[in-house]
């Protein structure tokens, strides 16, 4: 007799440069889920060319590697194509062409399976990634939350009344937090990915030695904007590369002769800080004002440890009573295994359909129609 309670939902998600296929086993009773396998085929060779993603190209290479990813987060999770019981991909938001090839496959496979599929909002994946690892159950888990999600392409702040029911609280109104990382990688010559990059040069510099703007840190909402940020850094480094003078050199450097490795160490030190200085206060006012019980983090820049550590800090010392929330390091940048949960979390709701009714929505946004 086969177990009712149980799900086993196989997840797909392609809207930018990663081709991701991952299987999740839950029980409809329990609430528990598992992830049984999370695979990524990361296309970062390939756009290491061109120092960014070109999406014709990103599209492209999904082709000839999303069934073989698929076929192989099935073997890791010990499952069979016939053991699945519904599917769960990512039509939104994202690059259109990269969407397209993820979520014809997955409806391919709902068609021939005669399965149910979840139509699944990439944010909603990065929001819900840090319930994956930890596979924390929704009765165990205390509402309102609150939760940050900080990528190459958004940033914003998300009032979970519960998982399911999200509210926009503020989001960048330029660049992306994870697009700035980027973007200050680029000025310094680093390469792609920039982000991991210029977090990694950053752990020797001095994130004191230069004054460096924290965009809209005062203003009394909950939005965001890097894009000043990147600007003065970029001046900031064309300046001494012209005049090999520092703008604001602070006193203690005055005389010393700083060769450009230590100076792009402290510059990505003081962009870094720049930008976790202005996400953990933003993130605290808004916790506090709608009195959260759980903060959750995701989005690939929730793989900085800086961040991690800093807004840990902040929320045990300025909200004490609220939980904090991490994805493991797998779950942070593009994957599949956090559309698997947030599936999960739809699927025992009842949210599917059938194959003909997923349509790509590559401007879809968190909390409006699904
Ligand atoms: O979530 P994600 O994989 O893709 C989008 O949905 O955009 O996020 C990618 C972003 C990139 O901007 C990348 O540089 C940034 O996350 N990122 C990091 C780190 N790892 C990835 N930023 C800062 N520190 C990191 N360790
Ligand atoms: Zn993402």
């Amino acid at each position: 007799m086969p177990n009712r309670s149980k799900v086993t939902i196989l997840a797909i998600e392609t809207s930018a440069d990663e081709t991701s296929a991952a299987v999740l086993l839950g029980d409809k009773k329990t609430g528990k889920f598992k992830l049984l396998s999370n695979l990524i085929y990361s296309q970062i060779k390939i756009h290491q060319k061109t120092g960014g993603i070109v999406p014709e190209v990103a599209a492209r290479a999904h082709i000839p590697k999303i069934i073989p990813v698929v076929k192989l987060a099935l073997r890791q999770a010990k499952t069979r194509l016939g053991e699945i019981n519904c599917l769960a991909v990512t039509t939104g938001p994202g690059l259109v062409t990269s969407l397209m090839v993820g979520v014809d496959t997955a409806k391919a496979l709902a068609f021939a399976l005669n399965k149910p599929i979840i139509s699944i909002n990439h944010l909603e994946g990065h929001l819900l990634s840090a319930l994956g690892g930890q596979n924390l159950q929704l009765t165990t888990y205390n509402f309102p939350a609150l939760g940050l999600v900080v990528s190459g392409g958004h940033t914003m702040l998300v009032l979970i009344k519960r998982i399911g029911e999200y509210k926009i609280l503020g989001q960048t109104l330029d660049d992306a937090a994870g697009e700035c990382f980027d973007k200050v990688a680029k000025i310094l010559g680093l390469p792609y990915p920039g982000g991991p990059v210029l977090a990694k040069l950053a752990r020797k510099g001095d994130p004191e030695a230069f004054v460096f703007p924290r965009p809209m840190i005062n203003s009394n909402d909950y939005n965001f904007s890097f894009a000043g940020l990147k600007t003065h850094v970029l001046y900031f480094w064309q300046t001494f590369q012209k005049t090999n003078v520092i703008a604001a050199l602070p006193r203690r450097y005055v005389g010393v002769a700083r060769n450009d490795k230590n100076i792009k160490a402290d510059i990505a030190a003081c962009a870094e800080q720049a930008i976790i200085d202005v996400l953990v206060a933003k993130t605290i006012n808004a916790a506090k004002k709608i009195k959260a019980k759980a903060i959750l983090l995701g989005g690939g820049v929730s793989a900085n440890l800086k961040l991690r550590k800093i807004l840990a800090e902040a929320v045990k010392k300025n909200i004490p009573n609220s939980t904090f929330h991490i994805p493991d390091s797998d779950l942070t940048t593009d994957n599949a295994g956090m559309i698997a949960v947030a599936g999960y979390f739809h699927f025992i709701n009842g949210h599917y359909a059938t194959s003909e009714k997923i349509i790509t929505n590559p401007n879809w946004e968190l909390g409006s129609w699904r």
